[in-house]
């Protein structure tokens, strides 16, 4: 697949027009793949333990700057790093590593325990919103997208991960600049022309044109203002792009700071060249808003309607929604801007039934955890600080983890609680490692026990990898269909 020329000529001028080796390592790096890397979910898996268990079975590891991500080897590769059960439940996320370093940065490496209200707001798939929950183990998240098609990749990572403390919602970013001054931290990984990862979408750097770029940067500059706007003072914002030129990059941060002056500090930037990091390319700016309040102009309402951001090309399964969208934004003023009244707490009687479930069961949930309702479903959520203001305000189509259905006096468990939480009174079938494809995929797999006969947990390496039922010696999956073998 060719390079543009004009991306060539381009990234020469700006930033190569005296280092004519740098600019061939550069242009070697842009197409060349990448070792894979993935990211160690703290809040399921000690890091030390899962290295150790995996260096077992003859997974190498090797470290990065980011203390969570690990470059990965192994020997045995006949299982899909993605389709290995530890994926398949969360305890480690594939991550590129250049990508991992907004969450990084935004948390200066650590984990947080205090209370955060956080929101990000073009989220899906959800590497980073399943990140920022590791490192704010106690906040609660916002997480917006706002290409429909994109949500369902998102709520099943966030099931996945095993997370209770997220609600998704489906806007505009631009509309968060309705809600000023409302989260302590805002990440926005913006979309963007994909320079950085030719790696994996070539078509990027073959369709690249700057008009494409500067349309772009235009819906970049609105969405950073939406952040900075919806950011408390005194809070700090992450904005990164998975691309290199200076018009998605400093121009949009220049942009924030005409309009925001000295209420904002870039207090960081990097450029993550591919060719120097030997990782995807990326840009990334940590920005403080001092604690002067600011009041946003009065907008009219067609200013903010910017359209979703769809390639040309369509990676990553972007798509077009043409009409619908447009039609979908102008009306987002009335649309977005309401609760999800659905969604409320449980009446006493269905309490009552989930409890006494949940009790026979044997299930061990966090202490801190409440049960909400969806309609008929069972949610269970972990929210710390107080969220109420916000959740008046946007509709969250997904608050916490789905975790059964209650239909009239029956609650029936749902596949994520299988996967997340140990259920003491449920018989266990540890799984081994010749019943694990046909597992998977949904086959009966032979146990050797004709007594069983229900519902069990099945476990892999001594955790919960889902529910499974039983039934004259055969053992049959009732996992997410996520989890199905690919
Ligand atoms: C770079 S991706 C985000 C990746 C994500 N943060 C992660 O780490 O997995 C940018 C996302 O922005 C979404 N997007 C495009 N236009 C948007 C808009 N106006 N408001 C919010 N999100 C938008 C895209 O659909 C895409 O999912």
């Amino acid at each position: 697949m060719s390079i543009n020329p004009a991306f060539l000529e381009y990234f020469k001028n700006e930033f190569f027009s005296e280092d004519a080796d740098g600019f061939g390592a550069f242009q070697k790096s842009l197409l060349r793949p990448l070792k894979k890397t993935l990211r160690i979910n703290t809040n399921k898996r000690d890091i030390g333990e899962f290295v150790s268990d995996k260096e077992t079975v003859g997974w190498k590891f090797g470290p990065t700057p980011n203390g969570h991500v690990f470059h990965v080897d192994r020997e045995d590769t006949t299982i899909a790093l993605g389709s290995n059960p530890e994926h398949l439940r969360g305890d480690y996320y594939i991550q590129e590593l250049s990508a991992s370093m907004s969450v990084w940065l935004l948390a200066d490496g650590a984990v947080h325990p205090e209370p955060h209200r956080i929101l990000e707001i073009a989220s899906s798939p959800g590497g980073k919103t399943t990140q920022i929950a590791e490192h704010y183990p106690n906040a609660f998240v916002f997480a917006n997208e706002f290409n429909k098609e994109r949500i369902v990749p998102l709520l099943e990572n966030i099931e996945r991960m095993g997370l209770l403390n997220i609600a998704v919602t489906n806007m505009n970013g631009v509309q968060f600049r309705e809600l000023p001054e409302c989260f302590d931290l805002v990440l926005l990984d913006a979309p963007c022309s994909g320079e950085g990862i030719g790696y994996k979408a070539a078509e990027s750097l073959r369709y690249w044109n700057v008009k494409n770029v500067r349309t772009i940067a235009r819906l970049q500059k609105k969405l950073l203002i939406a952040g900075l706007t919806s950011l408390k003072p005194g809070g700090m914002l992450v904005y990164s792009t998975c691309t290199l030129n200076r018009m998605e990059n400093e121009e949009v941060l220049e942009a924030a700071k005409e309009e925001f002056g000295d209420d904002i500090e870039v207090v960081f930037s990097k450029r993550f060249w591919p060719h120097t990091e030997i990782a995807g390319g990326f840009f990334v700016a940590k920005i403080s808003k001092k604690i002067i309040a600011y009041t946003p102009e009065p907008r009219q309402n067609d200013e903010i309607r910017s359209r979703i951001w769809v390639p040309k090309w369509n990676v990553h399964s972007y798509v077009e929604r043409g009409t619908e969208n447009s039609a979908r934004s102008s009306r987002f003023g009335e649309v977005s801007f309401k609760p999800n009244r659905d969604i409320g707490v449980l009446c006493d009687r269905a309490l009552e039934t989930v409890e006494k479930a949940l009790e026979t069961l044997g299930t061990e949930l966090p202490a801190d955890a409440k049960l909400y309702r969806y309609k008929n479903d069972i949610l269970l959520i972990r929210s710390t600080g107080d969220i109420a203001p916000i959740l008046d305000r946007v509709y969250a189509i997904r608050f916490g983890m789905r975790i059964g259905r209650i239909e009239g006096n029956v609650f029936e468990p749902q596949a994520p609680l299988g996967v997340h939480f140990v259920h003491r009174n449920l018989s266990k079938i540890e799984l081994k490692p010749d019943m694990l494809r046909d597992f998977l995929r949904g086959l009966p797999v032979a146990t050797g026990d004709t007594d069983e006969s229900g519902m069990v947990q099945v476990l892999w390496n001594g955790a919960p990898l889902g529910f499974g039922t039983v039934h004259n010696g055969l053992l049959k999956s009732q996992l997410p269909k996520y989890m199905y073998w690919k």
